[in-house]
């Protein structure tokens, strides 16, 4: 029986860029769609632009341009990029639309009449200047436990300590740099702690879907037992769904100057995205899919692609706030891990935040990353890392020596000496290949979202098929006497071989796989059909070349382009954002960009702005005179990184490179790297020197004995 199916991505913020660390799900999700699809299995494949909430507010208002002009601009360059990446979704919506208002005021009606909502007065913190209240990750202090400074609301970047933002010492706003104040205000809460909701969510994890796959992968089960605690047991908290004026988003029907908070109506977008859809089709009945008992007659599954980040969201809110709307459940998560870029954190200074539209720019092939990508993908919440030499010794073997390898050296031979036409197959080479080949196998990889079991399977088989080509060498029976059927046959059969290999690679290269039913001439392939031969006589098109190999130097462009996204105007104009550290490149991930720090009146700075900088014992460990530059000295800082940093400093008037090396000296760590004629420099080290120049000299700074380097200056 055919499946039908409502799948989606998560939606992604509306104030920042897709990255590659997004195109992990997203890429995991366009897979399995295409893969169902293929299998003859209805899909319906959505997603939207989340775009409510304070940052997007805040984003808007620093451009000087509305939070709709924002939203509209971040719209068409998401699907821009997603579709550069031939992640197909059906419709790419906003959650700031009609059809969203619609469902987010018709599931909070029904919540409420069913009597899982409560009204509390909460106290929070309130920025008295901008006259609204902080979310945590707007308040900033020092840590209540470590006392690091310049710590965010939530929690602590250097001891990982987790509270509350009333905890936070010496508090100030990230917006305006005032000092917060506690203000009391009446919040909507919806009732997760409510018994009925603690035992739907026990039942509910254990589900599964149509096609008997569970509906958790097992980490996600084992992070629900967590949450929910044992039997008898319960260990949820309402959840606060309203936030107050100003904040962009939804006001709450009968409650003015109150909103929905930006993760009440962001899931919902789903289903809005899904309604516009079927108003686009008009062959789509909605309420088959969203209601829950037609869902339940009808048998449609709706399918949910997260980050492991956002599992407590659609695990726990979601599906119980469906339930108590009446709404269908989800059938299932999918849930994939985070990216890292060569083993670590992507970082911007080390350019590895690399961006969707970035990596188009520099003429990089998109479906080199989804194979690769598929390749890390094995269903499980496990992180995937990006290893691009790696990447590139994957892509250029499997792909170029292998698969498309099939292809080049027989086709050629079809066009030249057979008009193009082929043979009839080598019958018992094709039971031979097709007997290695457990399709059904396969399959269920593709279900199971095991991508690169699937691939190692194919990748096998294309091995097969290389053996065939080399064992009887048509280049060499294209030379000799009387071996014209034979060559004929050879080569016919090996591209019955391509065409089948393409098949099964489909769902990961879409892209290549038409260009190979373009120059096959066969009609779309799908999932039926494989080892029925290419029949005689069927006319191919000229082989034009599928696949070039990767270049390391292309790489290195890339990691290049997105170092040089942060040039001196782009890192003046962020530089004060917060400091540029590891713990603000994963909240930029998050897109939870705080603002300016405070600037006053009298030439005195906070303690606060102080802490800004981030000054580390840095030991020299190479220094080099720079050609062309008659100031500059190379330096190379250890300062406990993984990688040395690079730094130009003005000090070659001063100093015998030579001398320098083995040194101890201070550095700002956190100075907007930038790029020089020479290449980026990624901090500066600190040299005293007289203002008025009257004696003459720089003196660069050592510390005391017994410091080491990455030790804080403070
Ligand atoms: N807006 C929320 C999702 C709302 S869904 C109703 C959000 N947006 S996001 O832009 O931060 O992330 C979008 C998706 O990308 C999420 O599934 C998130 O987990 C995923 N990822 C973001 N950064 C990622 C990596 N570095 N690695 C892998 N996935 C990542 O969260
Ligand atoms: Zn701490």
């Amino acid at each position: 029986m055919s499946r039908k199916i409502l799948v989606s991505n998560a939606l992604p913020y509306a104030n920042g860029d897709i990255h590659l660390g997004h195109l992990v799900g997203y890429i995991q999700g366009d897979i399995w769609v295409r893969y169902q699809r293929m299998r003859g299995n209805t899909v319906y494949y959505v997603c939207a632009d989340d775009t409510h909430g304070t940052p997007v507010m805040l984003r808007a208002e620093k451009e000087g341009i509305t939070p709709e002009a924002l939203i509209n601009r971040v719209h068409d360059e998401h699907l821009r990029d997603f579709t550069d990446f031939s992640v197909a979704f059906d419709h790419y919506h906003s959650t700031h639309s009609p059809e969203n208002r619609a469902y987010a005021e018709d599931i909070y009606g029904k919540l409420n009449t069913a009597a899982m909502i409560d009204t509390r007065s909460i106290e929070q913190y309130y920025d008295p200047v901008k006259e609204m209240f902080l979310p945590d990750r707007f308040i900033k202090g020092e840590c209540p436990k470590c006392g690091a400074a310049d710590q965010y609301g939530d929690n602590c970047e250097v001891c990982g300590a987790a509270y509350a933002p009333t905890e936070l010492k010496n508090p100030y706003s990230a917006v305006s740099g005032a000092k917060p104040i506690l203000k009391t205000s009446e919040h909507f809460f919806f009732r997760l702690s409510d018994e009925r909701a603690v035992a739907f969510l026990r039942e509910w994890t254990r589900g599964s879907n149509a096609a008997g796959a569970r509906r958790l992968q097992a980490e996600a089960a084992n992070k629900m037992k967590e949450w929910l605690g044992e039997e008898g047991e319960n260990k949820l908290s309402d959840w606060d769904i309203s936030r107050d004026a100003p904040y962009f988003g939804f006001e709450i029907p009968g409650a003015p100057g109150k909103y929905f908070y930006v993760w009440l109506d962001a899931p919902i977008g789903y289903l809005a995205s899904f309604n516009k859809l079927a108003q686009k089709r008009g062959d789509i009945n909605v309420e088959d899919f969203t209601d829950a008992t037609r869902a339940e007659a009808s048998g449609t599954e709706m399918v949910h692609f997260i980050g492991k980040d956002i599992l407590y969201f659609h695990a726990l809110f979601w599906p119980a706030m469906l339930k108590f709307a009446g709404y269908r459940t989800p059938s299932q998560l999918c849930v994939n891990g985070f990216l890292t870029v060569d083993g670590a954190k992507m970082s911007k200074s080390r350019g590895t935040f690399i961006t969707a539209r970035s990596y188009v720019e520099q003429k990089l092939n998109p479906e080199w990353l989804r194979y690769y990508f598929a390749g890390k993908s094995n269903g499980t919440m496990e992180d995937v890392d990006l290893n691009l030499d790696d990447m590139i010794a994957k892509v250029n073997s499997d792909l170029v020596g292998k698969f498309v390898n099939i292809a080049s050296r027989c086709a050629g031979f079809i066009t030249k000496r057979f008009d193009a036409c082929l043979s009839a197959p080598d019958a018992a080479a094709i039971t031979e290949f097709s007997a290695a080949w457990n399709a059904g196998l396969i399959a269920n990889c593709y279900e199971e979202r095991d991508y690169s079991r699937a691939l190692r399977e194919i990748m096998h088989l294309a091995d097969l098929a290389n053996q065939y080509v080399n064992e009887h060498k048509p280049w060499e029976l294209a030379k000799q006497e009387g071996q014209e059927a034979r060559l004929h046959e050879v080569c016919s059969t090996a591209l019955t071989m391509f065409r089948d290999l393409t098949r099964y690679l489909k769902p990961v290269l879409p892209t290549l796989a038409s260009q190979v039913e373009t120059f096959l001439s066969i009609p779309e392939l799908t999932w039926a059909g494989a080892w029925s031969p290419l029949p005689a006589g069927h006319t191919i098109n000229a082989y034009a070349h599928l696949m070039t190999r990767i270049e390391r130097k292309q790489i290195d462009a890339l990691l290049a382009a997105n170092r040089e996204s942060l040039t001196p105007a782009t890192a003046a104009a962020t530089a004060n954002d917060t400091k540029v550290s590891s713990s603000q490149q994963r909240h930029a991930e998050k897109q939870q960009h705080a603002a300016p720090a405070t600037e006053t009146s009298t030439g005195h700075i906070s303690i606060d702005d102080f802490a800004k900088i981030d000054l580390r014992i840095a030991k020299i460990i190479d220094a080099s005179h720079v050609e062309g530059a008659d100031k500059l000295i190379r330096l190379q800082l250890d300062i406990g990184e993984e990688r040395p940093r690079q730094v130009f400093a003005g000090i070659k008037s001063a100093y015998d490179p030579a001398t320098l090396v083995g040194r101890l000296t201070v550095m700002v760590a956190n100075l907007a790297p930038r790029k020089m004629k020479f290449g980026m420099s990624e901090g500066m080290v600190l040299a005293a020197s007289d203002p008025e120049g009257k004696t003459g000299g720089l003196h660069i700074l050592s510390p005391d004995s017994g410091a080491t380097p990455g030790m804080r200056v403070k």
